[in-house]
């Protein structure tokens, strides 16, 4: 496996391959990430993976300046689950001058749920993925690149961003890794005291409650009250809830109407202590 921090150097790695399967990722991996890896391997002919935290997607008083570097581990993972080159660009390789043009996905997508709670997170987000694919893609035939469902608004983007901007590459949207107890994988679960660990499992559990209560009523569902206890409930174990909320899959709007037949998606975000868990149940 290669290691490679610029741009010149990855293409450089990447010159005689056709189809790249790629994983893009901040680093700090965990199972999800792995899986990620070794779903999108056999659909290329060459595995990258990238390790960058990029700073566009955080706002200033968010956790950039923490959030965990773990570049040694992180590679030797990789090179066991088969990728063939870790692309880990330093600031100056990816934004050698500030990244003056950016992504600005469409607002009705990108301002709800986690947009509204971070602002400009999905601007940040669209425009180190389009950076990265041009990186990745740029001359190939096509490819492949995997996401995680955990970020489901994120892959939603992904996808709108890849079909608006006609980009010729597939995106896999890998199922969420989950802790045997049920929390879903995710770098920031390093961030949780061993109590708040244990206490974790509840994001989940409440959507999954949230999920089935709202399919069980028959007729008209009043949903912002069923969201609304679900969020007080969670707030009464101590977290403080951005949202708990039931919609539509196609294109995470609130349903109308009954809810039978819809294919929806529970999502919700809501910090414990410091630590600000994101998490996704289809139903
Ligand atoms: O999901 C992530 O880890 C990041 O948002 C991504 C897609 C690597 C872009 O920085």
């Amino acid at each position: 496996m290669h290691i490679v921090h610029t741009i010149a150097e990855l293409r450089q790695q990447l010159s005689g391959f056709k189809r790249p399967a790629f994983v893009p990722t901040m680093g700090n991996l965990h199972e999800g990430h792995i899986a990620l890896v070794r779903q999108a391997r056999p659909l290329g002919d060459v595995t990258v993976s990238s390790i960058f935290v990029n700073r566009l997607q955080f706002a200033p008083h968010e956790d950039f300046d923490s959030y965990p570097r773990t570049l040694d581990a992180d590679a030797q993972r990789l090179e066991a689950a088969g990728c063939d080159v870790v692309f880990a660009p330093r600031e100056k390789d990816l934004y050698p001058e500030p990244q003056t043009f950016k992504v600005h996905p469409a607002t009705d997508l990108s301002d709800i749920l986690e947009g509204h709670f971070r602002p400009g997170f999905f601007i940040g987000v669209s425009t180190v993925v389009m950076k990265l694919f041009s990186c990745v893609f740029a001359g190939m035939p096509g490819g492949v690149a995997a996401f995680g469902k955990k970020d489901y608004q994120q892959v939603m983007v992904v996808r709108r961003m890849v079909q608006q901007f006609a980009l010729p590459i597939e995106i896999l949207a890998g199922e969420t890794q989950r802790a045997e107890d049920g929390l879903a994988l995710s770098s920031r679960n390093s961030y949780l005291t061993p109590e708040q660990r244990l206490e974790a499992v509840h994001l989940s559990q409440a959507l999954r409650a949230l999920g089935e209560t709202a399919r069980a009523v028959s007729g008209l569902p009043d949903l912002a009250a069923l969201e609304a206890q679900a969020m007080q409930a969670l707030a009464r174990r101590g977290w403080k809830p951005d949202y708990l909320t039931v919609r539509r899959r196609a294109d995470l709007m609130p349903p109308q109407g009954a809810l039978a037949d819809v294919p929806l998606v529970v999502l919700g975000a809501a910090k414990l202590g410091n630590t600000r868990l994101i998490d996704n149940l289809e139903i």
